[in-house]
């Protein structure tokens, strides 16, 4: 017996296959339930004690000769067969992925993008102006009086000791530096973060977010900007959404306007969205004062154009039934993840 296992060792030795299939069998002849090894411990009984301690040893021996043979040839095996890099041999294919939480894109960012989306397909291109802005671009440009309340420290946020800078608290006052550094025609969209001197609440902060539009060009009129807001409301809410503006004032536009559409949500019957009137107002607008035109280098003689200005918060929470504007500053990841898909 002890000349058999010598000759099966060699043979272990000498084994070599690049398949499965022969690796299988190999491992079968020796350690199967009829195998080789099988046959050599079955043999032990008949072995006399004085042999047995070394005749153990010898078939121990070749058990783990013949296990190791295997690993080897089982790892070769896999390295082969994967796309042959070694780094790959190591990984468990059958492990439980790891599951990542995707970031999702804030509702704010979302609704911005919306919007942007539906003035570029008209050719408006998105402009940007800084947060810090001096008054002339705020307010005086922008044809408001002296005495305004605006100009006031209890609306708008002054920097210290600089009486004539401020954080801008619209976004018109991108207008003013577009008009100054471009010649007509303009079409513009200018979304951005505005700054006022207000208390939080739900449904006022003291940052919040405004898209503001202009158009210059010869003979704008206001069925223009009519038509332009109507395609606007429709393609942001849906198709049967009706407008209404309403008369207004602001300094820098002449006539000025408040835009309402009809309330998504009940279809013009009346709910607590709308305050049971059917209407949800939306943005203010109206077409560019002349002396706003010429505080530009502008001939409003020869250009005419419309403006309008819209809150992002508040086009959000009617678009997403949002009731509480603080949400929008609170990290809360229960919130935003409702918006992942977006
Ligand atoms: N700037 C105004 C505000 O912050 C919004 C606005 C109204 C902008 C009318 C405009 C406009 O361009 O024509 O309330």
């Amino acid at each position: 017996m002890k000349t058999q296992i010598t000759e099966w060792l060699l043979e272990v030795e000498r084994f070599t296959t690049t398949n499965s299939k022969d690796l299988e069998d190999f491992r079968v002849k020796f350690l199967g339930k009829k195998g080789h090894l099988a046959h050599a411990f079955e043999a032990f009984k008949n072995i006399p004690p004085e042999e047995r301690k070394e005749y153990g040893q010898h078939v121990n021996n070749l058990k783990s000769k013949v296990n190791d043979k295997i690993a080897e040839l089982r790892a070769s095996i896999d390295r082969s067969s994967t796309t042959g890099s070694d780094t790959t041999k190591d990984i468990d294919l059958t492990a439980p992925v790891d599951i990542h939480d995707l970031g999702s894109r804030h509702p704010l960012s979302i609704v911005r993008k919306d919007i942007i989306k539906i003035f570029e397909r008209l050719g408006f291109y998105v402009s940007d102006g800084p947060e810090i802005e001096d008054d002339w671009h705020i307010f005086t440009a922008l044809n408001f009086p002296q005495d305004h309340p605006a100009r006031d420290m209890q609306d708008t946020f002054f920097i210290e000791k600089k009486p004539d800078i401020a954080l801008r608290t619209h976004t018109s006052s991108v207008q003013v530096r577009v008009m100054q550094n471009n010649s007509p025609p303009i079409r513009t969209i200018s979304p951005g973060r505005v700054f006022r001197n207000e208390a939080i609440s739900a449904r006022a902060h003291c940052i919040f977010h405004q898209i503001e539009g202009l158009y210059i060009n010869k003979d704008v009129s206001f069925a223009d900007l009519k038509q332009t807001l109507l395609y606007f409301a429709q393609e942001m809410f849906d198709k049967d959404t009706h407008i209404r503006l309403r008369p207004s004032y602001f300094p820098f536009t002449e006539p000025s306007a408040e835009m309402d559409v009809s309330c998504k949500l009940c279809k013009g019957k009346g709910c607590n969205i709308c305050k049971y009137t059917g209407w949800v107002e939306i943005l203010g607008c109206g077409m560019v004062d002349p002396n706003v035109l010429e505080n530009c280098n502008i001939d409003s003689s020869i250009y005419s154009g419309f403006a309008f200005g819209m809150g992002v918060e508040r086009m959000t929470m009617l678009k997403y039934d949002i009731k509480d504007l603080r949400i929008f500053f609170e990290n809360d990841l229960n919130f935003l993840k409702q918006f992942a898909s977006l």
